[in-house]
C-alpha cells in the first residue's frame, strides 16, 4: 500500500534506523523496488525525480500514475516522493498526483536566495500535506553539472549554517553534503561520520544521504548509526539494469520483445533494492 512518506520516515527514526528511497525512471523501476520491499519485508520510498519527469515527456502524471499503481499493489509499505525538483510547478503538482513528500532542490543558489525560495516551497507543501526535503551543501555529480572539488568550499554542509537554514526554512528534512557523490558506478566514497554526528546534533530534523549507490555497505551502516535517517539509492539500479540488459542482449542476439530483456533487468534490480534494505538494521 502506499504510506505517507512521514509516516516512514518517523517510523525509521522511533525505530533507530534508516528508511531507503529508490528512484524510479521506468514502470520496471517501480515493480522492480516493490518486489524487493516485499522480498526483504521492508517499508521503501519510491522516488522521481524532476529529470525522471522530463523523460517522459515533462508530464508527471504517466508515470506518477504508474508507481502510484504499483505501490498501491504491493504489501510492501511504499511512500511516494518527488525527487531533486527545481521547478516550483512541478512541487505544486505533486499533492493532487498522490504524493506525500517532495524534495525542493536549490542547493546550487547562494544561501540566502535557497532559504528565500525553500521557505516559500515548505509553506506550500505544508498547507498541502507535503512533507519537504530540501539540500543546503551540495552533493556533487548530478546530471549536467560539473564535477565537484569534495573538499572545495560549500560542498560539505556547515552544521551551524545547517542549524539556521532548517529554522528559517521549516523544511522536514535536510539533504547534507557528507562525501557521496552522485551517479557513482563503484561504491568507494568515504563519509565523514564525525560530520554526520555533528549535523545530527545541530540539525533537528531527519538527515538524508545522496548519493549511496557509490557508498560501500559499511559506511551506509556506519552513517545510519551516526544519524542518518533517508538514504537515496537510484544509479545502483541503474548499473543492476543495464548489466542484466546487456547480457541477454548478448545471449539472445535475435529476441526483438523487450520483455525478454527487460524481465532479467527488473529481476536484476529487484535484488539491488533486497540488498540494500538487508542494510538498514531492524531494531
Ligand atoms: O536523489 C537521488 C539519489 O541521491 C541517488 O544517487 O544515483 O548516486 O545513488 P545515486
Ligand atoms: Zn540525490
Amino acid at each position: 500500500p502506499i504510506v505517507h512518506t512521514r509516516e516512514l520516515v518517523e517510523a525509521a527514526v522511533a525505530a533507530g534506523t534508516g528508511v531507503a528511497a529508490f528512484n524510479v525512471i521506468t514502470l520496471e523501476h517501480a515493480e522492480a523496488v516493490a518486489e524487493g520491499a516485499e522480498r526483504a519485508g521492508r517499508p521503501a520510498i519510491l522516488q522521481i525525480s524532476e529529470n525522471a519527469v522530463r523523460f517522459h515527456g515533462g508530464r508527471l502524471s504517466p508515470i506518477a500514475a504508474a508507481t502510484a499503481a504499483v505501490a498501491r499493489a504491493s504489501t510492501a509499505p511504499l511512500g511516494l516522493h518527488l525527487d531533486h525538483v527545481v521547478t516550483p510547478g512541478l512541487l505544486e503538482a505533486a499533492p493532487g498526483e498522490g504524493f506525500g513528500s517532495v524534495m525542493f532542490d536549490a542547493s546550487v543558489l547562494p544561501y540566502d536566495e535557497n532559504v528565500a525560495v525553500t521557505a516559500k516551497m515548505a509553506a506550500y507543501g505544508h498547507r498541502h500535506g507535503i512533507w519537504v526535503e530540501a539540500e543546503l551543501g551540495r552533493v556533487g555529480g548530478k546530471e549536467g553539472e560539473p564535477a565537484l572539488d569534495a573538499h572545495a568550499p560549500g560542498v560539505r554542509t556547515d552544521p551551524d549554517e545547517a542549524t539556521g537554514y532548517v529554522a528559517k526554512t521549516g523544511v522536514d528534512a535536510l539533504a547534507v553534503a557528507v562525501g557521496s557523490s552522485h551517479a557513482m558506478t563503484e561504491r568507494t566514497a568515504a563519509l565523514d561520520h564525525g560530520l554526520i554526528r555533528r549535523l545530527r546534533e545541530a540539525v533537528p530534523v531527519p538527515l538524508v544521504l545522496h548519493g549511496s549507490s557509490g557508498v560501500p555497505d559499511d559506511e551506509i551502516r556506519a552513517a545510519i548509526a551516526a544519524g542518518m535517517v533517508k538514504i537515496n539509492v537510484g544509479t545502483a539500479l541503474n548499473t543492476a539494469f543495464t548489466a542484466a540488459v546487456r547480457k541477454s542482449l548478448a545471449a539472445r542476439p535475435d529476441t526483438v520483445d523487450p520483455r525478454k530483456h527487460l524481465a532479467p533487468a527488473r529481476e536484476a534490480m529487484a535484488g539491488t533494492v533486497a540488498d540494500f534494505l538487508g542494510l538498514l538494521p531492524v531494531r
